[in-house]
């Protein structure tokens, strides 16, 4: 039995970052949200501030995911928007960063991602006219420099909504692919950037990145990048990847070297 007559969204990642300050920005225009993440303190709070309810889940867990639509589904007839946004990031090289980061990396960024999705199609059929935004990431179709196992888990992200805006269509859930470039939140500090008065004006705040979910859904539009400044690298790297990829490593070798330098 539907509990209210609001529309209802369900934000994964909703403890911090995007997924509060998009959570913050649906309340106030009258959605009901359920948030999702592991830590319940943080879910308690941004609870208090839009007054939707807390769902404790390790997007990881295949069984936990399932029994979190399961209860949500013994609360709500149906969900408008899925806002899958949960995940991790992975920074360092290869050879530095430890195996079991790149796996949960994986499972975070990708799997969680791929989990949410199935286990609420059955609600967000029955809400449909119904969206859902991935919120993926610049690094999602461009690849140079370190990182690679962050980028790969966005890559794979970035195909499976892809696939997904295919095949969920003819079911009315439309799916949208947002992919941002670098933001100063807790999980993803941008110190390298902020320290620099040219390079810090790259950095996007939370806001900035919430809102740009808002607009994906109400322009209705299949992929977005933030900001836009990213389309043409992105067109370039589709064209010849490993030349960009060349000029990316290298240029990130660049900057490494000098913010270990301003550090020492
Ligand atoms: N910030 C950037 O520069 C940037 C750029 C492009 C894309 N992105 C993407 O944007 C999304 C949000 O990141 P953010 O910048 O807002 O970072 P953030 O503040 O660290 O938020 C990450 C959120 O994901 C949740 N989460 C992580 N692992 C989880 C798990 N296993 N199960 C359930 N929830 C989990 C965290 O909550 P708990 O710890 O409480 O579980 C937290 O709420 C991520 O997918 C990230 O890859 C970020």
């Amino acid at each position: 039995m539907q509990i209210n007559a609001k529309r209802v969204a369900v934000v994964t990642g909703a403890s911090s970052g995007f997924g509060a300050a998009v959570a913050r920005k649906l309340a106030q225009q009258g959605w009901y949200c359920v948030l999702v993440a592991r830590r319940r303190d943080r879910l308690e709070e941004v609870a208090r501030e839009t007054g939707g309810e807390i769902e404790v889940c390790d997007v990881t867990e295949r069984d936990d995911v399932y029994a979190m639509a399961e209860r949500i589904a013994a609360r709500h007839d149906a969900i408008q928007l899925l806002v899958n946004n949960a995940g991790m990031p992975g920074r360092g090289g290869f050879l530095d960063i430890e195996p079991e980061r790149i796996e949960q990396v994986v499972r975070t960024n990708y799997l969680g991602n791929v989990w949410v999705l199935l286990s609420l199609v059955p609600l967000l059929e029955a809400g449909a006219p119904s969206h859902v935004v991935s919120v993926a990431s610049v690094a999602g179709v461009i690849a140079g420099g370190a990182g690679g196992p962050y980028t790969a888990s966005k890559h794979a992200q970035v195909v499976f909504s892809r696939s997904m805006a295919s095949e969920l269509a003819p079911k009315g859930i439309r799916v949208h692919t947002l992919k941002p470039g670098f933001a100063e939140t807790e999980g993803f500090p941008q110190d390298r950037f902020l320290g620099n008065p040219i390079s810090r004006r790259i950095v996007l705040s939370e806001d900035q990145v919430a809102d740009a979910i808002l607009r994906i859904v109400r322009r209705n539009r299949r992929e977005m990048f933030l900001p836009k400044i990213y389309a043409p690298p992105a067109m370039l790297y589709g064209l010849m990847p490993n030349t960009v990829s060349r000029l990316l490593g290298w240029q990130t070798r660049k900057r490494d070297e000098a913010f270990r330098g301003e550090q020492a």
